[in-house]
């Protein structure tokens, strides 16, 4: 006779879903303004913050951080905001594409990454809803497409050849798949990769350089930004991070 232990395994998809429903059960207060980032993860948080306040009649006001988010909001029948409006704001939900020991991120795989930090960087707290692929010891451990650079188009060249010459490994200008030419953002611009993963680099230091550089629009790794990344696992459970010194929940 043979007994089998039930072992769940848990779908990419579905450790998207039970991070982000964990992340915004925890999270997601009564009367606040919510940031909403981009992605495939984000639309789970999206589904959950929906239920919320259908449910319990909420009062939540949302700003999108693409386009993608803006009518994802509109789907499921939320209050659109924007800045302007609300320039604080008590949270921001978003996905990431690779997550280290240190909640340091790379973000911008979407080609989201301007709106996605400014809105983040207005929020009292970014949480981070992930699936198990995502969850890293060092930046580029896993997400080997490389860091996504926001760029001005006029520019994408030289700034190709600097970053290069000043750094190493390789810059591309990112390619559309059902366009010919370039992935244009949402802001109108061009989104260099830039894949450097065989060396140990100081990213906070890396960015603050690369942000100067003239025509650089904004740079995909978010260097102490988030407060605590909700990772749903293979065995069907949640696991999270959170920056030891934040006295966030
Ligand atoms: C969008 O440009 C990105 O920053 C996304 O937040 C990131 O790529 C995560 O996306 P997924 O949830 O689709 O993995």
């Amino acid at each position: 006779m043979f007994f089998s232990k039930k072992i769940v395994t848990m779908s990419l998809e579905s450790a998207k879903k039970i991070a982000s429903r964990q992340a915004v059960e925890d999270y997601l207060a009564n009367n606040t303004i919510v940031g909403i980032g981009s992605g495939s993860t984000i639309v789970y948080a999206v589904e959950k913050i929906s239920e919320i306040v259908k449910n319990l009649n909420w009062n939540i006001k949302c700003v999108p951080t693409s386009f993608q988010a803006k009518q994802l909001i509109h789907k499921h029948n939320l209050d659109l905001t924007d800045l302007e409006t609300n320039p604080e704001l008590d949270i921001c939900f978003d996905g990431a594409d690779e997550v280290d020991e240190n909640l340091n991120l790379i973000k911008g795989g979407g080609g989201c990454l301007l709106q996605e930090k400014i809105v983040a960087s207005c929020a009292k707290t970014l949480v981070i809803v992930a699936d198990y692929s995502k969850d890293s010891t060092y930046l580029g451990e896993k997400y080997k497409k490389g860091i996504p650079l926001e760029v001005v188009p006029m520019c994408y060249s030289p700034i190709l050849k600097k970053i290069q010459k000043r750094f190493g490994g390789t810059v591309s200008l990112r390619m559309a798949q059902a366009k010919a030419g370039p992935v244009v953002t949402d802001n109108g611009n061009f989104i260099l990769d830039w894949f450097v993963f065989d060396k140990k680099l100081d990213w906070e230091k890396i960015n603050l350089e690369i942000i100067q550089m003239p025509g650089i629009v904004e740079t995909g790794l978010f260097i102490n930004m988030a407060a605590k990344a909700y990772f749903g696992l293979v065995d069907g459970s949640v696991k999270t991070r959170k920056k030891p010194e934040l006295t966030f929940k």
